[in-house]
């Protein structure tokens, strides 16, 4: 089985790599290039040999390996990379394949489209989030301190190539991060896909190619329309002004993954949209019940919910010193640029805190 989309400048493809058009690609475009593989350790481990003894083309890549994690997304890690491009005499007409999870397409991204005022980048994402998510729309970026992707630009890659036989060696923690994505995409327009991931648990079924390829056309189509944020490709962001602030905060003590964070936010996001009336008491309910059947609640009680609050005051997709959020407006619809109040969202954080309480209640019944 295999796909193709097309975005602005580059073309998607989800199939078996050596049956995409990744070898002619290369051969046709960088045939006198040098070629950059950037990984992490765990890409490093279970997906460079694949690629770099199935390609002869690959065979005298450079390897740049970073940390794995979200510490790598930082402005001093691509500073060492530059530095070491620098010492191998890199030039504007190499090109970089950026081999793994968000934290590789992210770094490898920002930092190919900074070096000599830009590289060629190419993504092979090796994880589900990177997959239907970070791979693909052309956003590049690092953390600055505990604000996530505070630097950053819009470059799209120049092709990217999805093979979901990288994640047969994932942990099963990260399907659960890029399966929020695709719950996400199906929330915001697209009740069908909802639909089907919904029930994937109660039959016990695995992701597809299929669910793939819908989400990424979900969130391709979206980009396509909106490459710059302007307006629609807000609606990408549900879930995460809230679930971005609860990243950001639990970083420094006990960090949790970017998958858990936007899923909890979608949770509160969906109870301030029930608390404002876009949507019904029964589909809060549905909305609930998919999501921790999927996700463990979280403790907040001994959170400060306020510190949480003053990391949504920063963050990017506030206008006006107003914190502006994606709400549902129905399951398969929702509306960008709705203001949110701080007691809003402190209920919503309330909320999160109840689910878990009552979750507890259960375990102990
Ligand atoms: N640019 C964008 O549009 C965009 C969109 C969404 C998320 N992001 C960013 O993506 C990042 C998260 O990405 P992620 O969830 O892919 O995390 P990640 O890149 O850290 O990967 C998760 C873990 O899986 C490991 N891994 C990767 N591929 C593997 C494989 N095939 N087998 C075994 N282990 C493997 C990694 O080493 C890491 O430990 C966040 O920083 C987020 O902000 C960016």
């Amino acid at each position: 089985m295999s796909y193709t989309l097309k975005s602005n400048t580059y073309q998607i493809e989800i199939s078996d790599l050596e049956d995409s058009s990744f070898q002619d690609f290369m051969l046709v475009n960088y045939a006198n290039s040098r070629k950059i593989i950037i990984v992490d350790e765990n890409t490093n481990e279970y997906c460079l040999e694949y690629l770099i003894t199935t390609y002869d083309f690959l065979k005298d890549a450079e390897i740049i390996l970073i940390p794995e994690g979200e510490d790598s997304k930082v402005i001093d890690l691509c500073a060492q990379i530059w530095d070491t491009w620098t010492d191998y005499q890199i030039e504007r007409n190499d090109v970089v394949i950026n081999l793994g999870g968000g934290i590789v397409s992210d770094v490898g991204g920002f930092a190919a489209s900074v070096y000599k005022r830009g590289l060629d980048f190419i993504n092979i994402p090796t994880t589900l989030l990177a997959m239907v998510d970070a791979s693909v729309g052309g956003k590049t970026g690092v953390d600055l301190g505990k604000y996530k992707n505070q630097l950053g630009l819009f470059v799209d890659p120049k092709a990217v190539y999805v093979d979901i036989a990288f994640l047969q060696t994932l942990p099963i923690g990260e399907i659960y991060n890029g399966f929020a994505e695709m719950l996400k995409h199906g929330l915001i327009v697209n009740a069908k896909h909802w639909e089907d991931l919904s029930i994937l648990v109660e039959v016990e079924q695995e992701i597809t190619i299929e669910h793939i390829y819908t989400s990424l056309s979900i969130k391709n189509g979206i980009v396509l329309e909106d490459p710059f944020e302007g307006g629609l490709r807000k609606k990408l962001n549900f879930g995460h002004t809230i679930g971005h602030a609860l990243e950001g905060h639990f970083s420094i003590k006990d960090p949790i993954s970017h998958g858990y964070a936007v899923a909890l936010g979608i949770l509160a996001e969906s109870f301030i949209s029930f608390k404002k009336n876009f949507i019904t008491l029964s589909e809060l309910n549905e909305i609930e019940r998919v999501m921790l059947s999927n996700y463990e609640s979280i403790d907040l009680s001994d959170e400060n919910l306020n510190d949480i609050f003053q990391l949504m005051k920063n963050d990017k997709k506030n206008e006006k010193q107003k914190i502006l959020c994606v709400l549902l407006i129905g399951i398969g619809q929702s509306i960008i640029n709705q203001e949110i109040s701080e007691q809003e969202v402190l209920e919503s954080l309330e909320y999160l805190n109840r689910l878990h309480q009552e979750e507890k209640k259960l375990e102990i019944k």
